[in-house]
């Protein structure tokens, strides 16, 4: 009809639980008007603790699901999925894009005042080969020092993401990084920054964190322009309808839908 039509796309997108809705907010941030099918993995949540074969297991079926509904790209929108399972992915759905998540360590290595960075992640994306990887491409930069969000995942599923326990959960995990130095944060997992006005509070002025959520994003973007993905206009600012989203549970819809629904986009 008119020559300026563009298609939506349809994106799928999942995690081991409500922690992946952080990624779909930037990426509906940046692309309102596209379809989304999140799938939260919530029977099998957390992810953090189980075996790489079990995860990718959990991978290939949410996949499966996600490119029967009409899935055209999708983003495993787990720091713990993506280290466990996004190569064999890759290998085994050749004709499908995947977009995985990437803790932030270089940003932060290239922003840090102190030298020393934290990264907060689950135990399996701290021994995950990928991470190792990012991890000794930036040593020689800054120091960096680790720590598993004990708790915080568990916090986030079931909505306690304010008051006295979650300051107390969180001032545990933060600590130890604080207390080597760091100045910048990585969110390693992206259940976190649902933790972020937490960590903000019990946490010193002037600290960082930082979400990689958004260039996620934009990565998302540039690889749909660059498959020839169609999509609708890209958000330059303000603020956005909320998008259409099909909410999937492998476990409790209801607690998914509570939380998209506090999401402000
Ligand atoms: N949200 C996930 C991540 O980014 C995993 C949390 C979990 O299930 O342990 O790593």
């Amino acid at each position: 009809m008119t020559s300026n039509f563009r298609h939506m796309a349809t994106i799928g997108i999942f995690d081991s639980g409500l922690g992946g809705l952080s990624v779909l907010t930037a990426a509906a941030r940046l692309l309102p008007r596209e379809k989304y099918i999140y799938f939260a993995d919530s029977a099998f949540c957390p992810y953090g603790e189980k075996t790489p074969g079990f995860i990718r297991e959990r991978c290939r079926t949410i996949t499966r699901t996600l490119l029967e509904k009409g899935a055209e790209i999708i983003v495993v929108a787990c720091n713990t999925a993506t280290g466990a399972a996004i190569s064999e992915l890759r290998a085994e759905y050749p004709a499908v894009r995947f977009i995985g998540m990437e803790p932030a360590v270089k940003p932060a290595a290239l922003g840090t005042r102190s030298g020393v960075i934290g990264v907060l992640a689950t135990a399996g994306t701290l021994k995950a080969s990928k991470y190792l990887k990012t991890k000794g491409d930036w040593e020689d930069n800054c120091t960096i020092c680790e720590h598993v969000g004990k708790g915080f995942v568990e916090l986030v599923e079931s909505g306690r993401t304010e008051g006295s326990e979650a300051e107390e959960t969180v001032r545990a995990s933060l600590q130890p990084l604080l207390s080597r130095g760091a100045d910048t944060i990585v969110l390693g997992c992206t259940h976190y920054p649902f933790l972020l006005d937490v960590m903000k509070k019990v946490a010193p002025e002037g600290i960082r964190f930082i979400d990689p959520a958004p260039a996620v994003a934009r990565q998302l973007l540039k690889v749909m322009d660059s498959e020839g993905i169609s999509h609708g206009p890209v958000n330059e600012g303000g603020s956005p309808e909320r998008p259409a989203v099909e909410l999937l549970s492998s476990g409790d819809t209801e607690s998914l839908r509570k939380m998209f629904d506090r999401i402000e986009f």
